[in-house]
C-alpha cells in the first residue's frame, strides 16, 4: 500500500479543504494515538509550504511533553503558561504569533523558526495537547491557516 497525498491546490482554502481529507483519511481507522500523530505530522509537513517543525506536544499530568515531529529536534517538556504552545495550552486558546521573538517566553528550538502557530486539541473538556507548526517566514500564517489549522486539530482530537 503506498501513500500518495501530494497535494498541489490552486489557492489556500483548497489546500486546507484537501489536507483535512487526506489527514481524515489517514487517521480515520487507526485508534494508536502515537501513529496517528506520527503520519499527521508528516502529512502536514509535507503539505503546508515554508513550515520548519510541525508535531505535537501531549498533556501528561499538566506538563506538555515531545510528541511525534518532523523537524529538527525540540526542547521535550514545556511548563503550562511558559512559551508559544504553553500558552496555548494554558489559555486553551489558539496561538498564531507573526514574530516569536516578540513572544514573552518564547522558547527557541530552532533558530530559523521566526512565526508559528498552536492549536489546543481538546476532546469533551479534556486538553488532549497541542499541535505545534513553525515556519521561518516572519507572519506565515494568516487567519485563513489558523481556520485551516482548527480545522485539522478537530479532526485530530477525535482520534488521539
Ligand atoms: N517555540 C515553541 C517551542 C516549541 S518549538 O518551536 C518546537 C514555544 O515557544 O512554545
Amino acid at each position: 500500500m503506498t501513500y500518495d497525498f501530494r497535494i498541489e491546490a490552486v489557492d489556500t482554502a483548497t489546500m486546507y479543504r484537501d489536507l483535512a481529507s487526506a489527514l481524515e483519511g489517514l487517521v480515520v481507522s487507526e485508534t494508536d494515538p502515537i501513529a496517528n500523530m506520527a503520519n499527521a505530522s508528516a502529512l502536514i509537513f509535507e503539505t503546508l509550504p515554508d513550515v520548519n517543525w510541525v508535531g505535537f506536544y501531549r498533556n501528561i499530568d499538566g506538563e506538555l511533553v515531545l510528541g511525534p515531529f518532523q523537524g529538527r529536534p525540540a526542547c521535550i517538556r514545556i511548563p503550562f503558561g511558559t512559551g508559544v504552545c504553553g500558552t496555548a495550552a494554558e489559555t486553551r486558546q489558539v496561538q498564531r504569533v507573526e514574530d516569536v521573538h516578540a513572544f514573552p517566553g518564547h522558547i527557541a528550538c530552532d533558530s530559523a523558526s521566526n512565526s508559528e502557530v498552536v492549536v489546543p486539541l481538546i476532546r469533551e473538556g479534556e486538553l488532549l495537547g497541542v499541535l505545534d507548526i513553525d515556519s521561518p517566514k516572519k507572519a506565515r500564517f494568516t487567519a485563513e491557516d489558523e481556520a485551516g489549522c482548527i480545522r485539522l486539530a478537530e479532526i485530530l482530537s477525535r482520534v488521539l
